[in-house]
């Protein structure tokens, strides 16, 4: 377990919360690794009703680290995305416990894709939505590339996932991965709310319905390998590589 992520079980909820604010809670490879055996490990847990992911007040993530990615980008082995953020995507497509999400700040890469695998979703006022795959020579991930078009139209999904462009929480809202948005701050007090809501709800009922609710599993992995072999080739194209540079480089200057 990273020292950036706390795993705590508050009743009948597992709460994940990315503590990496540094960094903008960017995820790590020991961050995949940890959230996937939290999501994991709460599947035969009948004590465990619901999960809750948040970032905590402010931030909610960065995406994927970039250093990790420009590490991959030069490696010499031929591997498609790392294995453990790859795990991480399995986790969320075969998870059988509903998922809140509590984005206060920045939700970015990986930070929104992860939200279509969730139940419920709660924003704050000052969270903000963006998939910069392609400005990094990238695709997208996470089955996004089937789930954004599916929730909000090919349009949408083309200006978010293709384009790039930001969206508010407002956007989200209006585009269907966003249920309630908040103040500032109050994206956690919210989400325990919700949370015990379902968890008072009979649970072979809940989980039988969500399962109903959701594409089958095996569609979403497949969609995530056929991603992630292309963005396994992409980390190592040389508008990837200037990307990750140029991000490193605004650093410096
Ligand atoms: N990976 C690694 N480090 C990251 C990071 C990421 N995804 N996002 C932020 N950081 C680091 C910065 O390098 C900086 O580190 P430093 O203090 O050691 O220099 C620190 O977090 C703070 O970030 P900074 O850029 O100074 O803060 P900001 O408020 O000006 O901007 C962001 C915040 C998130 C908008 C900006 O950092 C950013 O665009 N990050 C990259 C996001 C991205 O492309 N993610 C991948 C998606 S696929």
């Amino acid at each position: 377990m990273t020292e950036h992520l706390i795993v705590t079980d508050e009743h009948a909820t597992r709460v994940i919360t990315l503590r990496r604010p540094e960094k903008k809670n960017a995820i790590t490879q020991d961050i995949y690794r940890s959230m996937s055996e939290a999501i994991d490990t709460a599947q035969n847990n009948p004590d465990i009703r619901c999960i809750i992911i948040t970032g905590g007040s402010g931030v909610f993530t960065s995406g994927n680290d970039l250093e990790d990615f420009m590490k991959d980008s030069v490696a010499k082995a031929e591997v498609p995305r790392a294995s453990n953020a790859v795990k991480f995507l399995y986790s969320l497509a075969q998870n059988t416990k509903p998922i809140i999400a509590a984005v206060d700040g920045i939700a970015i890469g990986i930070g929104t894709t992860m939200l279509f695998h969730c139940d419920y979703v709660l924003a704050s006022t000052s969270a903000s939505f963006k998939t910069p795959f392609i400005h990094l020579g990238l695709v997208p991930e996470a089955a996004s590339s089937l789930l954004f078009p599916r929730t909000m139209g090919h349009q949408r999904a083309f200006a978010t996932l293709v384009m790039g462009r930001t969206m508010t929480a407002e956007d989200a809202k209006a585009a269907g991965f966003v249920n309630e948005i908040v103040a500032p701050g109050h994206t956690e007090v919210e989400a325990r709310k919700v949370a015990r809501e379902i968890c008072a709800l009979p649970a072979e009922a809940v989980a039988i319905s969500r399962r109903l609710l959701k594409l089958p599993p095996e569609d979403l992995t497949r969609r995530i390998d056929q991603e992630s072999h292309l963005f396994g080739e992409r980390m190592k194209s040389q508008e990837a590589i200037a990307a990750f540079k140029a991000f490193f480089a605004r650093k410096k200057a």
